[in-house]
């Protein structure tokens, strides 16, 4: 048997240990999976078909459906489905289904980087470095918000820049700035827009 060499990462989310799992897979020229994206592929298929997240054999077919080769990171990294994915996860046979899959994909030459949760005791436990990284929640969540704020600035763009009908204000719009203001301000800072209309409209 050709010994293949394994490198386990485990970490909770926000940890980093996806960017490491991608720059040691580099460094050592390995193979690399993110096994999060296997739980993410089923979570996506339940969601896309409209069915619950709870649904057992879905979720099993689903699993067994998952494709190492043809996870697209850009359409499961959306934040829905980590949380679905989080949901789907639980279920003890898409667990070992999945687990499978994973197991096939570290045995392949020359060996492989997969990050998870349950690499090190579950899917790898003969792996030949097993790394848990982690950071407290104060840093993760941090790291989570700059994440979160590249995102709105995307979508931002994404609205203000399009071609037809794009975000802006009408030019005869009141700019209401809600930086500073909890709703109940908001509320009233509009009211005071309002009236103040309807007051100039009364008296005209
Ligand atoms: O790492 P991630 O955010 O892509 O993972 C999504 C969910 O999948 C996570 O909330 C827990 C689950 N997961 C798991 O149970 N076991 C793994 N090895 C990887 C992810």
């Amino acid at each position: 048997m050709t010994h293949t060499f394994t490198i386990a990462i485990d970490g909770p989310a926000g940890a980093g240990k996806g960017t490491l799992a991608r720059r040691l897979a580099d460094h050592y020229r390995l193979n690399l999976l993110d096994t999060g994206l296997t739980y993410r592929a089923v979570a996506h298929k339940l969601l896309q078909l409209g069915l619950p997240l709870d649904n057992v054999s879905a979720a099993e077919t689903a699993a067994r459906q998952v494709d190492l080769s043809k996870l697209d990171r850009a359409v499961l990294s959306a934040h829905a489905v980590g949380e679905a994915a989080s949901k789907v996860a639980v279920i003890p046979t898409v667990r070992r289904i999945l687990v499978e899959k994973q197991r096939d994909f570290a045995k392949t030459p020359p060996g492989a980087v997969l990050d998870g949760r349950d690499i090190g005791t579950v899917v790898c436990p003969d792996a030949d470095i097993k790394l848990y990284v982690t950071a407290s929640a104060e840093v993760r969540a941090r790291r989570r918000l700059a994440e979160i704020l590249a995102d709105i600035e995307r979508r931002d763009e994404r609205d203000m820049g399009r071609a037809d009908s794009p975000l802006k204000p009408a030019v005869d719009a009141h700019l209401l700035d809600t930086s500073e203001m909890a709703i109940e301000a908001a509320f009233l800072a509009a009211m005071a827009i309002i009236d103040d209309v309807l007051a100039k409209r009364s008296g005209a």
